[in-house]
């Protein structure tokens, strides 16, 4: 059988050429990486339970409403979607202060934030994904300002989405951050929801205790990530069926 073209190999997933034109098979790592890649580590299964779960946030929002590139699960790893011409930027979308706002405020983590804020940071690696103003944004051409208006109402739509069903199994949506792309239908172009959505790329609290149940585990080495996926998963109901132990998931490749 003749080896399929990998397109792009990024920190937590592999892309490579799909079955038909414009569409991708996306394959998830068990790499994490943090702090722009100067912490790195294998941990475990990650990649299986962020693949399912991306699937499980991705075909909610479909059912809502809010466009997406995912098309369907392959395997424990893998996921066909649309190809997109991706958005340089990371839109991010608060409830909460943490993270780099905390920081750069002075404010105590965990504080309620008057609204939901969005922001973006444009991805680019070299710079640090640096925060970017909308101003920037449209000035360089990454985005005009109709395409930003309509990333804002979807980054709010899918922080509903998201919100709710956190809250409906005791954990508190703080922040996260989506990536936007474009899909091409001849002359007319839609935004779509792309990337992943999993807790690699959320900060997801117990309610009840305050648990950190996302990627912060590994930035701040606070316990097992796999366990804190695995129990993020476990109250979605979406566990991989052979997971059968959460402190050691059965390696697939
Ligand atoms: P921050 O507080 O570090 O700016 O992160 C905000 C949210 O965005 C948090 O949920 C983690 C997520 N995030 C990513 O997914 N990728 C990144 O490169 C960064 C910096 C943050
Ligand atoms: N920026 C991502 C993070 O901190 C990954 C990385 O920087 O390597 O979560």
């Amino acid at each position: 059988m003749a080896r399929r073209k990998k397109i792009y190999e990024g920190k937590a997933k592999i892309l490579y050429e799909g079955p038909e034109p414009g569409t991708i098979v996306q394959y998830f790592k068990d790499d994490a990486t943090a702090f722009n890649a100067q912490k790195k580590a294998v941990i475990e299964g990650k990649g299986v339970l962020n693949n399912r779960l991306s699937e499980f946030f991705m075909t909610g929002l479909a059912a809502i409403g809010v466009p997406t590139h995912f098309i369907k699960r392959l395997n424990m790893r893998e996921q066909l979607v649309r190809q997109v011409e991706i958005i340089p930027l990371e839109v991010i979308v608060r409830n909460f202060a943490a993270g780099s706002m905390a920081k750069r405020l002075g404010m105590e983590e965990g504080t309620q934030l008057p609204r939901p804020i969005v922001e973006f940071s444009y991805k680019n690696d070299a710079l640090g994904d640096p925060l970017v103003p909308e101003e920037y944004i449209v000035a360089f051409g990454w985005a005009s300002q109709q395409d930003l208006d309509d990333i804002v109402a979807i980054a709010l739509r899918v922080n509903d989405f998201l919100s709710g069903v956190m809250h409906g199994v005791g954990i508190r949506l703080v922040d996260f951050k989506i990536e936007i792309g474009r899909i091409w239908d001849n002359d007319y172009m839609r935004l779509v929801v792309a990337d992943e959505i999993s807790p690699d790329s959320c900060r997801l609290w117990d309610i009840e205790t305050g648990q950190k149940l996302d990627k912060d585990v590994f930035r701040q080495d606070l316990g097992n990530l796999t366990d804190a996926y695995t129990e993020v998963a476990r109250r979605l109901g979406v566990l991989p069926s052979n997971v059968t132990h959460a402190h050691k998931p059965k390696l697939i490749n």
